[in-house]
C-alpha cells in the first residue's frame, strides 16, 4: 500500500531512524527523524527568536493564518484520515471525523485570539488607573498522545498560536506521521517555520526533558498518561514554567432506573467503544442501577456482539486494533484478573482473531468496584458493568477514584439530575448524551486527571499571562 499524504511528508521520511508501524497489520510503513535533545533545543532558540515578531502580528493576521491551516486540513481530509488510520488504526470514518474536529480548534482559536480583551480596574488612587494586559506566555513545548494524532495537536497549537506563542511539539512515537503532515500544512498555510516545529523522537524522555529543563520555554502543555503526567510537572518545578495536564481517567457511565434505556445503551456504544476504547474520556465502568441492570444489560450485548471488528481501513469496520503489545496486554490482564475475581463475560472476552494486535469487543457483568477492571484506565474495549442500587451509592462508587476526568450518565428526574451533575467530582460531566467533546466545550479534569483546560474560550487563558500596569501620577 502506497503511504497516504506521502506529498506533505516526503521530506521528512527517511530509510532508517523510528520506525512507524501499522498497528492493523504488523507492517512498517515508515521511518523519520530519530532526533534527540539538540535538535530540541535548536528548535527552541528558533522559537524564541521567532517570539517577538509572531507576538508582534495582529490577533486578525494570525487568525487568517490559522483560519488558512484549518482549511488546507480540510481539503487534505481524505489524505490525513488515511494517514491517521494507518499509523493508529482507527476506522476511517472515525478518523475523517477527527480531521474536522482537528480542524474546528483551528477555526475556534483564530476567532478568539481576537478577543484577548484586557481590563481597566477601578483604582485605588485617584491620581493613578489600573490596566491589566494580556500578553503571550512565550514559547511553547507541547507533547501529544498516539489516540487523536491529529486533534490533540491543533488542541494546542491553535491556542498556542492564537495568543501568540510559537510551539516545539514532540508527537507520539507512534503517530509522528500525522504530526509531520500537519506540520507541513502549517507551513503551506502561512505559519512562520520557527513558529511551529515538530521533533520526532524514539527517546520521549530525552525530548521531554530538554523541553522542561528549558529556560526559554514558558509553557508545557502535555497529554498522556497521569504517571508522566506526574514526572513532567516535577522536572518543570525548576524553571516554574506553566504547565498545562490532559492526564488519565477512570470515567463512570451510569445509568439510573429512570433513564431511557434506549438512549443509554445507544450512549454507552459511542463512548465506550469509541476508537476501540482508547481515549481518555472513554467511559470505563458501566454503573447500572438493579431495576434496569437486566434490560440494559441484554440491549447492550445485543449491540456489542454486532460490532465489526478489523483493519480500520476496510469498510464498515468499526473496532480497529489497539495500539501495541503493552495496550492490548493490560487489557488481557484486567479481563483476566476481572473473570478469575467473580466476573463473567457476556460478549466477548479474549483476543480476536483479526490479529496480533485486536481485542474482542467485551461484556463483562459481576464487576465489583475493587476489580482492577474498575479501578485502572482499560484502553480496551471492555466494558465492565457493576449494579447498585441508590443514588447515593451510584455517587460513592463513581467519585471513590483519584481520577476526575469525564463522567456520564442517564436519567430522567430533574431533581436527580441535578444532585448528580453537582455531585461529580470530574472535570466534565454529560447527562443523556455519550459524547462530549468539543471545540467550544471547556476539555479538562480534576484530581489526578489533570490541570487547565483545553478548548473553548477558556484555552486561551493557558497561553496567556496577566500583566497589571499601574498608572500613577495622573493628576
Ligand atoms: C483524549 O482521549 O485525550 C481526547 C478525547 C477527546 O477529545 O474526545
Amino acid at each position: 500500500m502506497s503511504l497516504p499524504a506521502a506529498d506533505l511528508i516526503s521530506s521528512s521520511l527517511r530509510d532508517d531512524g523510528l520506525a512507524v508501524f501499522n498497528p492493523a497489520t504488523g507492517e512498517q510503513i515508515a521511518a523519520v527523524a530519530d532526533d534527540g535533545p539538540d535538535v530540541a533545543n535548536a528548535a527552541i532558540a528558533d522559537a524564541d527568536a521567532a517570539f517577538k515578531n509572531w507576538a508582534g502580528r495582529t490577533a486578525r493576521e494570525r487568525a487568517s493564518v490559522l483560519r488558512a491551516w484549518a482549511s488546507l486540513l480540510m481539503s487534505h481530509a481524505e489524505e490525513l484520515a488515511a494517514l491517521a488510520t494507518a499509523e493508529c488504526g482507527k476506522p476511517l470514518p472515525e478518523a475523517k471525523g477527527e480531521v474536522f474536529y482537528a480542524a474546528s480548534f483551528l477555526e475556534w482559536f483564530a476567532e478568539e485570539g481576537k478577543r484577548a480583551y484586557g481590563d481597566i480596574v477601578p483604582s485605588h488612587q485617584p491620581n493613578a488607573r489600573i490596566l491589566v494586559l494580556k500578553q503571550p506566555v512565550g514559547v511553547s513545548a507541547a507533547i501529544t498522545p498516539w489516540n487523536f494524532p491529529l486533534a490533540m495537536i491543533t488542541r494546542k497549537a491553535g491556542p498556542a498560536l492564537a495568543a501568540g506563542c510559537p510551539m516545539v511539539l514532540k508527537p507520539a512515537e507512534a503517530t509522528p506521521l500525522s504530526a509531520l503532515a500537519l506540520e507541513a500544512l502549517a507551513h503551506q498555510a502561512g505559519v512562520p517555520e520557527a513558529v511551529f516545529r515538530v521533533v520526532t523522537t524514539a527517546d520521549p524522555k530525552a525530548v521531554g526533558e530538554a523541553f522542561c529543563d528549558s529556560g526559554a520555554v514558558r509553557k508545557l502543555s502535555f497529554t498522556g498518561s497521569t504517571r508522566v503526567g506526574k514526572l513532567l510537572a516535577a522536572q518543570c518545578a525548576s524553571t516554574v514554567k506553566r504547565l498545562s495536564l490532559e492526564l488519565g481517567g477512570n470515567a463512570p457511565f451510569i445509568v439510573f432506573d429512570d433513564a431511557d434505556i434506549d438512549a443509554a445503551v445507544a450512549g454507552a456504544m459511542g463512548s465506550k467503544y469509541r476508537n476501540a476504547g482508547q481515549t481518555c474520556v472513554c467511559a470505563n465502568r458501566i454503573l447500572v442501577q438493579a431495576g434496569v441492570y437486566d434490560a440494559f444489560v441484554e440491549q447492550l450485548a445485543e449491540r456489542v456482539s454486532g460490532l465489526t471488528v478489523g483493519n480500520g481501513a476496510d469498510d464498515g469496520v468499526q473496532i480497529g486494533p489497539l495500539i501495541n503489545q503493552a495496550g492490548i496486554g493490560k487489557v488481557a490482564d484486567l479481563v483476566d484478573d476481572a473473570l478469575k475475581s467473580g466476573a463473567s463475560v457476556v460478549v466477548g472476552g479474549g483476543r480476536h482473531e483479526a490479529g496480533e494486535l485486536f481485542f474482542q469487543p467485551t461484556v463483562l457483568t459481576g464487576v465489583s468496584a475493587e476489580m482492577r477492571v474498575a479501578r485502572e484506565e482499560i484502553f480496551g474495549p471492555v466494558a465492565p458493568i457493576i449494579r447498585f442500587e441508590t443514588v447515593d451509592e451510584a455517587l460513592q462508587l463513581a467519585n471513590d477514584t483519584p481520577y476526575g476526568l469525564a463522567a456520564y450518565f442517564y436519567a430522567r428526574d430533574m431533581a436527580r439530575i441535578f444532585k448528580v451533575l453537582e455531585g461529580l467530582d470530574y472535570g466534565m460531566v454529560a447527562a443523556n448524551e455519550g459524547v462530549l467533546s468539543a471545540e467550544s466545550a471547556p476539555f479538562g479534569g480534576v484530581k489526578e486527571s489533570g490541570l487547565g483546560r483545553e478548548g473553548s474560550k477558556y484555552g486561551l487563558d493557558e497561553y496567556i499571562e496577566l500583566k497589571y500596569g499601574l498608572l500613577g501620577g495622573l493628576s
